[in-house]
């Protein structure tokens, strides 16, 4: 059975029992992804600072932290940004402890999302696709990829470069990979595949994350 844990910043996650690891760290859910996948969100808008669309993908859509950064982001867009997020998934968790209050909003969308796989909120429209991500990738014209697997020790299937090789080829130009991983096996592998790898400097006890362009 999976275990609720309580984050510093007092949001909800899980550890998986099946796993081995915790959904998030022990600064909190919500302000880890901030700090890796909200920050990257930061550094492609300073790329595309008009966009005409925004496409943000996510590996682990799991309690939805991720969808909830995302769509944070793309309300910040005018309504006339084409705008859509992208879940994958394997398996909905044993549990889904509610968002924090400040998102709280977005707690029954995410419950949408798993029963019916597609919503629209404020003009964003987000889907959830369930199923190993080897098999289900189906994305197009990717902006903004957030790759929050398990870790590779733990999950290697989803950092293997054949994978990273089908993403690169659906990623618009000058998108982004990120991902709470600094592994050198793992940068390497993004680079053999022609990602542009960058550090991503982090606060906290974690120090650094990935970000991988796609720059041609
Ligand atoms: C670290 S958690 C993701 C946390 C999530 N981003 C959130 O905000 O709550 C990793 C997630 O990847 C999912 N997963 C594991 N293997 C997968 C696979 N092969 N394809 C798709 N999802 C997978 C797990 O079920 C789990 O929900």
């Amino acid at each position: 059975m999976d275990k609720l844990v309580l984050g510093k910043d007092g949001s909800w996650s899980l550890f998986s029992q099946r796993w081995g690891e915790g959904y998030h760290s022990r600064i909190g859910a919500y302000t880890e992804t901030q700090m890796i996948y909200g920050r990257a969100c930061i550094e492609w808008m300073q790329k595309h600072p008009n966009p005409k669309s925004v496409h943000v993908v996510e590996l682990g859509f799991g309690l939805g932290y991720g969808f909830a950064v995302a769509n944070q982001f793309m309300n910040s867009f005018s309504p006339s940004v084409l705008r859509s997020y992208t879940g994958y998934e394997l398996k909905k968790p044993q549990m889904m402890p509610p968002l924090p209050q400040f998102i709280g909003w977005l707690t029954a969308y995410r419950s949408q999302l798993y029963q019916d796989h597609a919503v629209s909120i404020r003009g964003v429209s987000n889907r959830l696709i369930m199923g190993d991500i080897n098999c289900m990738w189906d994305s197009q014209n990717v902006d903004i990829l957030f790759w929050d697997a398990f870790s590779p020790r733990r999950a290697p299937e989803c950092w293997n470069s054949d994978l990273f090789a089908r993403v690169f080829q659906c990623m618009n130009q000058n998108a982004c990979l990120v991902t709470f991983s600094a592994s050198k096996k793992i940068r390497h592998s993004l680079e053999s595949v022609g990602f542009v790898v960058d550090a991503l400097p982090l606060a906290g006890p974690k120090r650094e994350g990935t970000l991988a362009w796609r720059s041609d």
